[in-house]
């Protein structure tokens, strides 16, 4: 029997950074356009009555020989646990059980991760501000992200609740420190001024809130918080001004609300985006080609970020002798 190295959360923090995640993550995409990776669509299973919900996301990375799954609760109103989750990764050549790592650090920094990796092939080179909409977890990590991949001088903080752009200026003035943080009382305000805008609300519905009229001349937009094919964050107006890229087209046409809500509607048509973000990472589809086109990359999640992510942590924990092995 083989020993397995589990990696606790905490050494998750120790382990996983931006800075390490954001290559990992071009690559993943590039080896995701180019087909050398396998990879299910997300499955879920709804509990009533607690409003928890079990996510499973399986993937392959051929070129490493790693397989898994991410197995997750996405909490509800009335959970008593916070998010939990798993990464198990097997040796997809002898079938071993190689590490168990946890996922919650994982889901957060490899989606900011994904962002930057985006934002670094479409945004404009000069970008120097970030408007964040909606100032939670992913609003903290993509503020963070974006200052990694461009000089970053002002970030624009705006939410529903205050409460939570007061909470997310605490974490950023200690993470981003020389660069100017503005909170703001409305989107349009934190948007119309801003070369980089990230979109990380955690809204469920169909009741966008970002419109294309506010956006820059030559401004990039990550649309990451509306991951259902019943809700959006952006407008029509959005998608029809933008150059549109996604992560995977087949999560894409089941799960992107921002997208398919106006494809359904007739309002635009699924053939007029650009595609994948890998093939521009690879030089096989257009980019940018200009600093006036607005560019927007619509973003799901996908399961190859994850085991990319978790394939990352262990080999590091393996290499620094790190994380506890157990024979399962
Ligand atoms: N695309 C991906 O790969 C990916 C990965 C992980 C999470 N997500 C999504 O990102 C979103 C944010 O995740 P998080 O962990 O930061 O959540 P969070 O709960 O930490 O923060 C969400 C924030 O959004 C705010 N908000 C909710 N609805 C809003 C609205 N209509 N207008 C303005 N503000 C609003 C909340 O007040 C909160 O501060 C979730 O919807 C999650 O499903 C996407």
């Amino acid at each position: 029997m083989n020993k397995t190295l589990i990696v606790s959360r905490e050494l998750c923090r120790q382990l996983l950074t931006l800075n390490d995640c954001i290559p990992a993550m071009t690559d993943t995409l590039i080896s995701a356009s180019k087909g050398e990776i396998k990879m299910l669509q997300r499955s879920m299973i709804p509990h009533e009555t607690s409003g928890n919900m079990l996510a499973i996301m399986p993937a392959s990375l051929l070129n490493h020989h790693v397989t898994g799954s991410k197995v997750t609760i996405f909490s509800g109103p009335k959970s008593r646990a916070t998010a939990q989750g798993i990464v198990p990764l097997f040796d997809t050549e002898t079938g071993a059980l190689l590490s168990i790592v946890d996922a919650e650090l994982i889901t957060v920094i490899r989606t900011a991760a994904t962002s930057a990796a985006a934002t670094d092939v479409l945004a404009r080179k000069d970008a120097s501000s970030v408007a964040i909409l909606g100032a939670g977890n992913q609003g903290r990590a993509h503020a963070e992200a974006m200052g990694l991949i461009r000089d970053i001088k002002k970030v624009y903080i705006w939410d529903m609740f205050p409460a939570a752009v007061e909470a997310a200026l605490e974490v950023l003035k200690e993470k981003m420190p020389g660069v100017e943080l503005i909170p703001c009382q409305t989107a349009e305000e934190a948007v119309k001024d801003a070369d980089i805008v990230c979109t990380v609300t955690s809204t469920k519905g169909d009741s966008p809130f970002l419109k294309g009229e506010w956006l820059k001349k030559g401004a990039h937009v990550n649309a990451v918080g509306a991951c259902s094919g019943a809700a959006r964050e952006i407008e029509t107006s959005v998608v029809k001004r933008c150059k549109v890229y996604y992560d995977w087209k087949e999560a894409t046409m089941r799960d992107a609300g921002d997208l398919m809500i106006p494809v359904r509607a007739g309002e635009v048509s699924f053939d007029d985006f650009m595609g994948e973000v890998g093939s521009v990472m690879t030089g096989s589809l257009e980019g940018r080609v200009n600093d006036e086109e607005i560019t927007l990359f619509e973003t799901i999640g996908i399961s190859v970020e994850d085991i990319a992510a978790a394939l990352l942590i262990f080999e590091k924990a393996k290499a620094q002798n790190l994380g506890v092995w157990v024979e399962i």
